[in-house]
């Protein structure tokens, strides 16, 4: 049996300023979802963009979005996001299991406001896996940092791929599959290593030097690579 495996390339390694044509070029490609870097210079030091950027890209692209707010207590901003996300089918919003006090009512606000979202929670690499017992029943996803948040283009902790294999093994106690993604250091020289998960971020392994032509043909060589790996593993 294989799994599908999708690539979700990151806007933060995007040119910010050609961030229509860069999004654009990937997904001419083949790029069939989005990941969105939301950072509020206090869960993380650095900082980054908000709704307007998101409805401003809702408004051109079709594809759903991956949202990863790596936010403080984000209840009272998640209105204003999933309003510029949009009701679109297969788009994700994901939290912090670390930055929310109460992640169950933090999930259920999401799922009360916007139905057709899928919920994510992300852990960072020092959080065990066991953060996550007690959601299991209310999460489609979870989002396995593989380098600390905060900045693109560092290199991915191998470590924290030993967290796939315990959260399936979590979800699959509470009776529940879950998709697994991976976020930070993801590159086409690892991505056998990380085949193991649905879904993998790639930020500055597709956008490169501002350039949409080269983010295009990396994101037809990882997608191809994808393609390679699933066969593999039927
Ligand atoms: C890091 C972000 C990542 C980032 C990944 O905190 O969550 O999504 O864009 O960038 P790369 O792929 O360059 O490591
Ligand atoms: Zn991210």
């Amino acid at each position: 049996m294989s799994r599908k495996i999708r690539i979700a390339p990151s806007i933060l390694a995007a040119d910010f300023g050609n961030m229509r044509e860069e999004v654009r070029a990937v997904i001419s490609a083949g790029a069939e979802i989005l990941h969105v870097d939301v950072m509020d210079g206090h869960f993380v030091p650095n900082l980054t963009l908000g709704p307007a950027m998101i409805q401003a890209l809702r408004e051109s692209v079709q594809i759903p979005f991956d949202v990863h707010l790596m936010v403080e207590e984000p209840d009272h901003l998640i209105p204003a996001f999933l309003k510029a996300m949009g009701e679109v089918e297969g788009s994700f919003l994901t939290v912090h299991q670390e930055a929310c006090h109460d992640l169950p009512g933090t999930i259920r606000l999401i799922r009360e406001l916007s139905p057709k979202t899928r919920v994510g929670v992300s852990i960072k690499p020092g959080t065990p896996v066991s953060a996550l017992e007690g959601i299991e029943d209310m999460t489609d996803l979870v989002l396995l940092m593989t380098v600390e948040p905060g900045f693109g283009g560092q290199g991915l902790i191998p470590e924290c791929l030993d967290k796939i294999p315990e959260v399936r093994e979590l979800f699959r106690k509470a009776g529940k599959d879950v998709l697994i993604e991976l976020d930070g250091g993801v590159k086409l020289s690892n991505l056998e290593l990380c085949s193991g998960a649905d879904l993998l971020v790639m930020g500055s392994a597709v956008f490169k030097a501002g350039d949409p032509d080269a983010a295009m043909e990396n994101m037809k060589k990882v997608n191809q690579r994808i393609h390679e790996l699933s066969v593999e593993t039927e």
